[in-house]
This record gives C-alpha cells, sequence and structure tokens, in this order.
C-alpha cells in the first residue's frame, strides 16, 4: 500500500506537469476559447467536431444548455425542445458570458484535451487520498496534505472556469500558473514524506543551505517575472496576431529585460553551488540536473529571442521552469529534515 502511494505520487506529479505543458498548448495554438463555456463544451460532454453540430437545424433535439452559433453570435438553449421549421427565439437566450462565436474543430478538441488531462490529473490525486490512509496515525501529514492537494485541484478546476468566463484574463491565468506550483510543491513534499531517507543526500553545511534555499525563492522570484513576460507577450499577440512573431519582442519591456539579465544570476548561483557540492563530496545528483535545466531554460529563452518564439518553445520553457522548481523544492526539502 506504501509503495503505492509513493507511485501513484509520481503518477500524479507527471499528470499535473502535463496539465501545464497541455495548458501551454492551448495558450500557444490560441485554442483557450476553443470551448466557450466550462465544464462542458458548447453544452456537449464529448465537443463538436463539425461545425454544422453548432448551427441550427429544424426538427432536431436541443437539450437545454446547449450552445449554438447564430448570425455570428452564440445563443444558448433554455430548455430540452426539438426545434420547429423556424428558429424560436423564446427556446434561446443570447450567451452573455463573451461575445466570441468562431469555431475551430481542432481548436475546440485541444481545449477539450487539455480539460481530460486535467481532469485524469484530479482522479490521480484523489486515488493518492485513498492511498495516503495507509499512513494513519504513522504519518497524519500525507493525508492532510493529499486532502490539500485534492483542494488545490478543485481550486485550479473552479479557476480554469474564470478563466475561460474572463476571456482569458492574463491575470487569472498568472494566478493558475502560482496554484500550479502550489501543488506540485504539495505533491513533491507526499513523495518526499513517504520516502526513506538515504543518508548520503544529507547536507548539513548551513551555509551551503541557506544558498539552496536562496536559490529556490530566485528561481520562484524569477517564474514571477516570467509570467509577466508572458503576458506582455499575449498583448503583443493580441496586437500583431499569431503570424507576425518578430514583432513580439521588437520593443520588449522592463520585465522582460529584468527576466534576461536575472537569469544570469540564477546561472552562477546555481553552477558556484554545484562546485560547492562537488569540491565537499557531497551527492551532486540533484543540483546537476538542476544546472543542465537552467542551461536548457536560458537556451530555449534565448531561442524565442532571436528565433522568435520557434513552435513549441513557449510550452517547452514553461515546463523546464516547472521542473526545475520541483527539483530546487525536492532538495530543500533534504535539508530541512537534518534540523
Ligand atoms: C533560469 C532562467 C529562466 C526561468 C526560470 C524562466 C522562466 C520563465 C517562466 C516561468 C515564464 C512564463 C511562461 C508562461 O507562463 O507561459 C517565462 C516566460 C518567458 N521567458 Fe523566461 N525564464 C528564464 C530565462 C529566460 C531567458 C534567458 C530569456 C530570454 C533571453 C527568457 C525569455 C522569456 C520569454 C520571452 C517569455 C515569454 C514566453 C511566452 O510568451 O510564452 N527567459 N520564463
Amino acid at each position: 500500500m506504501k509503495k503505492k502511494f509513493i507511485k501513484i505520487s509520481q503518477i500524479s506529479l507527471i499528470l499535473v506537469l502535463l496539465v501545464i505543458l497541455a495548458g501551454s498548448l492551448v495558450r500557444m495554438t490560441g485554442s483557450g476559447m476553443g470551448c466557450p463555456d466550462w465544464p462542458k463544451c458548447f453544452g456537449h460532454l464529448i465537443p463538436p467536431t463539425n461545425i454544422s453540430e453548432i448551427e441550427w437545424a429544424p426538427n432536431k433535439d436541443y437539450k437545454k444548455g446547449i450552445i449554438l452559433r447564430y448570425e455570428g453570435k452564440l445563443i444558448v438553449s433554455k430548455r430540452n425542445f426539438t426545434s420547429s421549421n423556424e428558429i424560436s427565439f423564446s427556446n434561446w437566450n443570447n450567451y452573455t458570458k463573451h461575445d466570441y462565436s468562431d469555431f475551430d474543430a481542432t481548436k475546440t478538441w485541444i481545449e477539450f484535451i487539455n480539460r481530460l488531462i486535467g481532469v485524469i490529473a484530479g482522479l490521480a490525486t484523489l486515488i493518492m487520498l485513498v492511498f495516503s490512509f495507509s499512513y494513519w496515525n504513522k504519518k497524519n501529514v500525507l493525508i492532510l496534505n493529499s486532502l490539500l492537494i485534492i483542494f488545490g485541484m478543485g481550486f485550479q478546476a473552479w479557476l480554469g472556469k474564470l478563466v475561460v468566463d474572463s476571456n482569458l484574463s492574463p491575470y487569472k491565468i498568472t494566478v493558475h500558473m502560482l496554484m500550479a506550483l502550489v501543488i506540485i510543491s504539495l505533491i513533491i513534499y507526499s513523495i518526499f514524506k513517504a520516502q526513506e531517507m538515504l543518508e548520503n543526500k544529507i547536507i548539513k553545511n548551513s551555509f551551503i543551505k541557506n544558498l539552496v534555499l536562496f536559490s529556490v525563492l530566485i528561481s520562484f522570484f524569477q517564474i514571477i517575472i516570467g509570467t509577466q513576460v508572458r503576458e506582455f507577450i499575449d498583448l503583443q499577440y493580441e496586437i500583431y496576431g499569431p503570424n507576425n512573431k518578430d514583432k513580439w519582442l521588437n520593443t520588449p519591456n522592463f520585465y522582460f529585460y529584468f527576466h534576461r539579465t536575472f537569469s544570469i544570476l540564477i546561472f552562477l548561483l546555481n553552477f558556484g553551488l554545484y562546485y560547492l557540492i562537488k569540491s565537499r563530496n557531497y551527492n551532486s545528483n540533484l543540483i546537476k540536473k538542476i544546472c543542465i535545466i537552467i542551461s536548457l531554460e536560458i537556451i530555449v529563452g534565448i531561442i524565442m529571442y532571436y528565433i522568435n518564439f520557434p513552435i513549441f518553445s513557449q510550452p517547452i520553457h514553461l515546463l523546464l521552469a516547472t521542473i526545475l522548481f520541483g527539483y530546487q523544492f525536492y532538495w530543500m526539502l533534504h535539508f530541512k529534515r537534518t534540523n
């Protein structure tokens, strides 16, 4: 049972990372409004594949909540009914949450798959809660932690709805991202607590300990600044559109310059830590991985800037940042246990 708890926690972690990746793919492909409503999509559990499915038709059964596109606007059915030969507006309301009415089956399905991965990740965390009860009276913190994770996932789902209703407000997308980091930290904490500690991972030097804590804090800060750069890029996307990526960073704002320069500090601090750990013959596995991820992250950042956001560079940049944070947080936990 305990081994199963660690396994399902690891699976949940991977699924949450996939949710983040899928979310970023949604943004990259502009599929966020692929489904105008939430949690259903155009009022269906399985979204439409053809535009004819969201256009009004005579003599057709409509269920309450079905959304159609009519004369460039969205309308939503008030009740279950069968249409007659002419559209009767007494059966329909205007869909007022937003007026976005374009339909692109690919975008709708990308958004739907994104939601599906979210549901699977949610189920995995529920299984985590069930298995956490094997630690009853031994490590109750694991049960509490699993409950917090489920609460966090629920909050994310609710926030996901707000993001759709607010027409993808950048501020809410940023909160969504930060909450994802909290969930990742909680899952990593569960995995850590459930595992037996390996003696060779313990570092007792308090200077190194403080440096590691500092490195986690500045990475977190860099991620927050990154989300501000992302909000700026979203604005450029609105202005110039997806086909003029070369213009997105023509006149970067302060956040971008800060973000770019700050990565030098992150790079130096972590490579410094690597040499410190190595020179004292501590286990350097984790810091080695952290340094590789930071190098890749910086390379992808430079590629986005100089090669104008090639395909998948944005989701990869985000995924690497999340994995970096995860590894650093996991490493930091090892120091806490030595107290
Ligand atoms: C340790 C180094 C770095 C970390 C941890 C980091 C992290 C992040 C994060 C978390 C985001 C937000 C992504 C999102 O919400 O989708 C972001 C965005 C961004 N970062 Fe970085 N970054 C780093 C280095 C760099 C460098 C060196 C550059 C450029 C030279 C760069 C350029 C960008 C750009 C252009 C965006 C906006 C991307 C988008 O619109 O999807 N980053 N970064």
